[in-house]
């Protein structure tokens, strides 16, 4: 086998906090079944959303150094917080492409808004104003409006996804966007895709950018530029490494991918 061969045999690394980056994996399968994926979920650390730049910096460093011994030709930062806090230290770092999520949701949302958008996000994501920031820089016009939601992950890490109690909070964090008519809203966590069918039902008409679906497609545009698209027909190979606590993550990623998946294995962060 030729030496650009290996190279697209080895596999994406994916990492989030936890199992939101899951509905990145599910992305990446669906556009791209040939490639090999390491997935990480740092368990032993969820939520990333609440801590330092500092902190996070320093798990995302960790959590590439970990799957570059798994050999990954490159990194898809499946968590909004690492992106936002993260991701130019780490390109500054590493020499493998290393993507977030944030330019790729931004750059979705531009194309679809009348002007008005909405981002919701992390309290770390929110605060960084890394989606803010790029929004302005492409186009100065948007009126932007956003909001930490720090209740949405524990929702969906507990399988609330739908009810009542999850209905309320929508309201509560969402009540000023319908106010202010917005048009976009960019779901800045990768765990909110999973609160998207609620997320639509109280904001009727508005274009709802789930960033995981956008990210999928940057990745597969990185990997066609440096030739390194794995153009095998046979489906990949999946292999799931987190921090903490098997047993949980097994169950949500049964049911989020609706197939059994390989036995985790658990690594010490
Ligand atoms: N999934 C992470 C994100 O996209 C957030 C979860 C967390 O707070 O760790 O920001």
């Amino acid at each position: 086998m030729s030496n650009s061969n290996n190279i697209k045999n080895q596999p994406i690394g994916i990492f989030d906090s936890g199992i939101g980056g899951l509905t990145v994996l599910a992305e990446i399968e669906r556009l791209m079944p040939g490639e090999n994926v390491v997935y990480f979920g740092d368990t032993a650390r969820v939520p990333y959303g609440n801590k330092t730049s500092a902190t996070v910096r320093k798990f995302s460093v960790e959590n590439v150094l970990f799957l570059l011994e798994e050999r990954v030709k490159m990194v898809v930062v499946a968590c909004n917080t690492s992106s936002a806090l993260a991701l130019d230290y780490l390109n500054n770092i590493f020499r493998i492409p290393i993507i977030g999520v944030i330019e790729s949701g931004v750059d979705k949302a531009l194309a679809v808004t009348s002007g008005k958008i909405g981002i919701i996000g992390t309290k770390a994501t929110i605060e960084s104003r890394a989606y803010q920031r790029n929004i302005v820089k492409k186009n100065k016009k948007i009126e932007i409006f956003s909001r930490s939601c720090p209740l949405f992950v524990p929702l969906v890490e507990e399988g609330l996804t739908s009810g009542e109690i999850t209905k309320k909070i929508i309201q509560m964090y969402l009540e000023n966007f319908k106010k202010k008519k917005i048009d976009t809203i960019i779901l800045g966590c990768t765990h909110y895709p999973l609160l998207k069918k609620e997320i639509a039902k109280y904001l009727p008409k508005v274009n709802i950018i789930d960033s995981a679906q956008e990210v999928a497609s940057h990745a597969k545009g990185v990997l066609e530029h440096f030739r390194l698209a794995n153009d095998k027909k046979a489906k990949g190979n999946k292999k799931f490494c987190i921090s903490d606590e098997p047993k949980n993550f097994t169950n949500f990623a049964k049911s989020f991918l609706k197939r059994t998946i390989s036995k985790p294995r658990v690594i010490n962060v």
